[in-house]
């Protein structure tokens, strides 16, 4: 029988994959601290995941401001590019390939998590309507953000400037531009969260200019070879709300073209956030997009695969690589088992977020075969 195209090699703006599932963006809040600063038991997970064909990682703050979970690791400081050189290292020994994912969290902060204590800031000052986990155990409701003056933007395109140099010093594949999931660069894009009156708000082109300002510095450091982006077309998780989400995403999806990316990853409809939905627009969903995308940039769907469904989807040509988040919390080994149909380890979401190797690095690889004699 011949092998699914989904656990084939797959060229990657300058990477060739050794298969086409990505281990998707996985917040798990286990930093060393202070200094929010990768250590070797992060090396550890990461490199147990090695054979994904790409490990993109956690969500990373690209500057102070840009923290709103607790114990989250950055990409701000030098410690930072040392920690997450313990992770790189070990999942290119482990043969493995891996993308940063560069994140501000905009209003989806706290005063808490915040320099000085003071407000998370936003394109508007329009509340999420969320919380923040501050602290182990501890939420607070997310405040009223301060707006971004239309003088700090250039400071913050230079933050992810920054933060994509010291990928590099990091010794990342490339770097993921976080524009998903109600975060900073979606929040410019909802014509709800962000009423700017000046270049960066009101009409769709100025909502999209702060991700293309960014995506520019980025490409700038990196070439888009190695850079992909990600998009929630149907997210509504950070009170997320947009009038016309499919003409806001085409116009991104063409806009985005000229950088000649190494991929789009889009999140499909059928979830939110870290949970899955009962019913959902399908007319967001990823292959709908294809279309509009042009040159080598490779589509990458996320968003509740299982097996059969990452191999039609592939299969059928919808997608070009499939990402899969829990299942890989559970399953450091999944590309084997989805390789040979074996039953996976089931997830704890008690341990997603927060403490230590419990429920991180001990999710037990399929046991090895029985030599035969
Ligand atoms: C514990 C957890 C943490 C997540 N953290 C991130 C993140 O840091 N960045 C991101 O873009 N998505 C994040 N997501 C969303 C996943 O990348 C993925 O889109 C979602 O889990 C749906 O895919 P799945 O059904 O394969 O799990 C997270 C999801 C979970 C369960």
């Amino acid at each position: 029988m011949k092998t699914p195209t989904l656990f084939t090699p797959l060229q990657l703006g300058a990477l060739t994959l050794s298969n086409r599932i990505v281990m998707a963006p996985l917040t798990r809040m286990r930093a060393g601290m202070p200094g929010n600063i990768p250590t070797a038991l992060n090396a550890t997970y990461y490199r147990q995941r090695a054979t994904a064909g790409l490990i993109v990682t956690e969500a990373t703050p690209i500057s102070a401001t840009g923290h709103g979970y607790f114990h989250t690791p950055g990409i701000h400081t030098p410690a930072q590019a040392e920690g997450w050189k313990l992770v790189t290292d070990a999942v290119h020994q482990a043969g493995g390939k891996i993308f940063l994912q560069l994140w501000h969290v905009g209003r989806q902060s706290h005063n808490d998590l915040q320099p000085g204590g003071a407000l998370p800031v936003a394109p508007s000052a329009i509340a999420s309507g969320g919380q923040s986990p501050v602290a182990p155990g501890i939420f607070k409701t997310q405040p009223v953000p301060r707006a971004l003056e239309t003088t700090e933007i250039p400071t913050l395109v230079d933050d992810y400037r920054h933060a994509a140099a010291l990928a590099q010093i990091a010794g990342f594949d490339g770097v993921e531009i976080h524009a998903a999931n109600g975060y900073l660069l979606e929040q410019f894009l909802s014509d709800h969260a962000n009423v700017r009156t000046d270049r960066y708000g009101g009409s769709l082109a100025n909502r999209a200019r702060l991700l293309l300002e960014v995506t520019a510095a980025v490409t700038a450091v990196w070439s888009g070879e190695r850079v992909g982006i990600r998009l929630s077309p149907a997210n509504t998780f950070g009170g997320i709300q947009h009038k016309d989400r499919l003409g806001t995403y085409r116009h991104v999806v063409n806009e985005l073209n000229p950088f000649k990316l190494a991929y789009l990853h889009l999140v499909e409809p059928r979830v939110a956030g870290n949970s899955d939905l009962d019913t959902f627009d399908d007319t967001l969903s990823s292959h709908h997009f294809r279309e509009l995308i042009s040159g080598d940039t490779r589509l990458i769907s996320a968003g509740g695969h299982s097996r059969a469904s990452g191999v039609q989807t592939v299969e059928s040509g919808q997608a070009d690589a499939v990402a899969y988040g829990r299942q890989f919390i559970a399953n450091p080994d999944l590309v084997a088992r989805l390789a040979t149909d074996a039953p996976l380890n089931s997830y704890d979401r008690t341990s997603f977020y927060g403490g230590a190797g419990q429920g991180y690095i001990d999710y037990p690889f399929l046991s090895p075969q029985p030599s035969v004699t």
